[in-house]
């Protein structure tokens, strides 16, 4: 048996707009998810978090479930446009009275509660009053944001995460237009990774002033190992520029305190505007870094050598989720090793980590996911790999507590490790789920 450390977090993880529904209810107001999924052709189906998993009425009996798969954290997010519907000014006590009760409910299970304040439902009103997060004002809303909920919550949370993945939020938001606001700008896209930068370092001392003093503050990244398809100077200079986009251009000025120049060179004329100052506030010292890890990204570069015309190489003996991620636990090891001796990092948590496969509900009415099982005991074993070498990993969290909406791919994909019935809303706990609760009560594998 391969024990983890003592006071190992085992925790699950979802966000706001994948779980709560009640879209409509208590004063929320609209976020530009809602606005996205209410817009033909953006979201698999037609699908959207209106219903989702109902977890605004049911969030006693999930946290009943937490309690059941012994988890000890529970990372959720806080939906902006339920405490601030218009997006800064009003302030909707409804919605900070349910994310009191859900905190207090976790702590009466014992389950320390991680909260992630931004995890990608802007309220509306920004994004058409000032263009969302093309602007900076939206940096300095979300600091008045974070100040609003800490000062209710600050006495009883005792880790915050600032962003869910900015880079998600600023490149398939903005460059790609898959998720919402759904731009196709690249100029604004790397405008807005700076703002949400801004925004990431404007709260940090907001948080820590309005909580407890042993309270840890951190921000959450999707990272991923970027290697080369061949040992050519082409093909690693496209590695290196895409770990310039999905790795530094986040690590770097949150941990050193400048972008990589390298890409600030590349990038000429999409280069975002920053201000004096801007670096200093970014760089603030942080207590942790969450990683969301899924996959490696393998790059060549494609006809021309065009910056635009990297290509991504899915490996043909490879095995891939439902998602098209390649399943590569290695990854994780490398990735943990390499943040440890590049940057200075007090702590790491997994914040993310899992895997979509086709469920299905068997006639004896269990789940039988036998990949996802492997894929979280192969990333955890890799972890744990990390952390005998050295690596402050302290807490990893299994994307996802239940089955939810998966965005631009509505209902499409199940990751949970509890299987949700959506038209019932039963959980029904996977056999991966039970498989993590016996993990956990081990505190091995
Ligand atoms: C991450 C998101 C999370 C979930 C997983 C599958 O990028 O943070 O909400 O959708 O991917």
């Amino acid at each position: 048996m391969v024990q983890f450390p003592e006071q190992f977090r085992w925790g699950v993880a979802t966000a706001a707009y994948q779980i709560e529904g009640a879209a409509q209810e208590d004063g929320r107001g609209e976020s530009i998810w809602d606005r996205f999924c209410a817009t033909p052709g953006k979201v698999h189906n037609g699908d959207s978090g209106l219903v989702a998993c109902d977890h605004y009425h049911r969030y006693r009996e999930d946290v009943q479930l937490m309690r059941e798969l012994g988890v000890r954290a529970y990372r959720f997010s806080i939906a902006w446009p339920r405490i601030l519907p218009n997006g800064r000014g009003q302030v909707n006590t409804l919605g900070l009275d349910f994310y009191e009760r859900l905190v207090d409910a976790l702590l009466d299970a014992d389950i320390e509660p991680f909260v992630t304040l931004y995890h990608w439902d802007l309220p509306q009103v920004l994004q058409d009053e000032v263009g969302g997060w093309a602007s900076r004002e939206t940096a300095y809303a979300f600091a008045e944001y974070a100040d609003v909920v800490s000062r209710r919550l600050g006495d009883r949370v005792q880790r915050w995460i600032t962003l869910n993945e900015p880079s998600v939020s600023a490149f398939t938001g903005h460059e790609t237009g898959e998720h919402a606001p759904g731009w196709r700008n690249a100029h604004l896209a790397w405008q807005t990774s700076h703002y949400l930068l801004l925004a990431h370092g404007l709260s940090v001392p907001i948080l820590r002033t309005n909580s407890r003093p042993n309270t840890r503050v951190g921000i959450t990244l999707a990272l991923s190992p970027v290697h080369s398809a061949t040992t050519t100077s082409r093909d690693q200079q496209a590695a290196q520029r895409v770990d310039g986009k999905r790795n530094r251009w986040f690590l770097d000025p949150v941990f050193r305190g400048n972008y990589p120049s390298d890409m600030f060179a590349a990038l000429g004329d999409l280069a975002p505007q920053t201000e004096a100052g801007d670096a200093e506030i970014i760089a603030r010292p942080l207590d942790f870094l969450g990683v969301n890890y899924y996959f490696r990204f393998i790059a060549r570069q494609g006809a021309y050598g065009a910056p635009g015309s990297i290509e991504q190489i899915y490996p043909k003996d490879a095995e891939y989720t439902e998602m098209g991620w390649e399943v590569y636990p290695a990854g994780l090891h490398e990735l943990l090793l390499r943040l440890h001796q590049e940057y200075s990092i007090p702590e790491l948590y997994i914040t993310e980590n899992g895997a979509a496969f086709p469920d299905t509900l068997s006639e004896d009415g269990q789940v039988h996911d036998p990949r996802r099982l492997d894929y979280l005991r192969e990333h955890l074993l890799s972890a744990r790999a990390a952390i005998a070498d050295g690596v402050p990993l302290a807490g990893y969290f299994a994307w996802s507590l239940m089955d939810n909406f998966e965005w631009a791919l509505g209902y499409a994909r199940r990751f949970g490790i509890v299987y949700v019935d959506y038209p019932t809303q039963q959980r029904i706990i996977k056999d991966s789920g039970y498989w993590y609760r016996d993990t956990i009560a081990a505190n091995g594998i």
